[in-house]
């Protein structure tokens, strides 16, 4: 049953998906790396990576904290943390769990937490700041990237584009629903969970993929099973024809080249003499 445009459910993701994610994924753990560098994590310290989807960038900085810190990667979708957990190790924990709710994490014990394309997938971001905030030591650092609904990805517009060519625009336009935020709305987000020295940079990222199916294979298996699900199959599959037909236009000698675009945003929890 196609759903209404613009609803995100974590209901609908499948094990092909979530395995698929894991090579498709490539994209977010190459951008991940500039969330992470910027926070400057330390050998020893304990992170928290909130969405971690099937845990590649997890892994990653579990290498920078060493075996005597600590990360804990969490994600809604079980079929995507049993993934994670065959990256499991001694400094490396993986549990299902969502940003709205950090229940189990006591009061102040992360030095870091961050959320690499997850941000614009959660709808109570009240909730999720208020979260981040408790579990961060005083003076512990957040870092998130986030889509911005002012700079659409390339792929985006495209399939609106392609969604319109089928004749299917009407009020199932946004069939790849994301819930972004702009620099503005990021801002006082912070400014409301007491979160200090709030910066934001807009980064314009480069794909190449070698052709349509992968590209819609990557954005399958990225949102989870949200992608076009307002529509019925028959209608998806007009969609992918015209969308494969427009993506062309990106076509270079290397692949088709499309940009992206990502809010990545940074913030501390004040330290406790403030
Ligand atoms: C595009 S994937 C990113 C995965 C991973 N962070 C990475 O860098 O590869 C988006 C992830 O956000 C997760 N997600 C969606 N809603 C969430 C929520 N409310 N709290 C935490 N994670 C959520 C999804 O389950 C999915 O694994």
């Amino acid at each position: 049953m196609p759903r209404t445009a613009g609803d995100i459910s974590l209901e609908h993701d499948t094990p092909e998906l979530a395995r698929s994610y894991d090579d498709a994924g490539l994209v977010q753990f190459r951008h991940g790396k500039f969330l992470i560098g910027p926070l400057a994590i330390k050998s020893g310290e304990h992170v928290l990576d909130i969405g971690t989807g099937t845990g590649r960038l997890a892994e990653f900085v579990a290498g920078l904290v060493g075996p005597n810190g600590r990360v804990i990667g969490i994600d809604p979708l079980a079929g995507r943390i049993e993934i994670a957990r065959l990256r499991q190790g001694d400094n490396l924990q993986f549990a299902t769990g969502r940003a709205e709710d950090l229940a189990r994490f006591d009061d102040a014990q992360f030095d870091a937490v961050y959320l690499n394309s997850v941000f614009h997938w959660i709808s109570d971001k009240d909730r999720a700041l208020q979260e981040v905030r408790r579990v961060l030591k005083p003076g512990g650092r957040l870092g998130l990237n986030v889509q911005d609904p002012s700079h659409p990805h390339q792929s985006r517009v495209l399939l609106r584009r392609a969604i319109a060519e089928a004749g299917l625009a009407g009020n199932r336009q946004d069939s790849n629903p994301v819930l972004g935020s702009t620099d503005d709305e990021l801002k006082s987000l912070f400014a409301a969970h007491g979160f200090t020295g709030y910066r934001s940079e807009l980064r314009a990222l480069i794909d190449i993929h070698d052709d349509a199916a992968s590209l819609l294979q990557w954005s399958e298996a990225s949102a989870f099973g949200n992608f076009l699900e307002a529509f019925t199959p028959s209608e998806r599959e007009q969609v992918r024809r015209a969308f494969a037909r427009l993506v062309e236009e990106k076509r270079t000698p290397e692949g088709l080249k499309l940009e992206r675009y990502l809010r990545f945003a940074f913030a501390q929890k004040a330290p406790s003499h403030q």
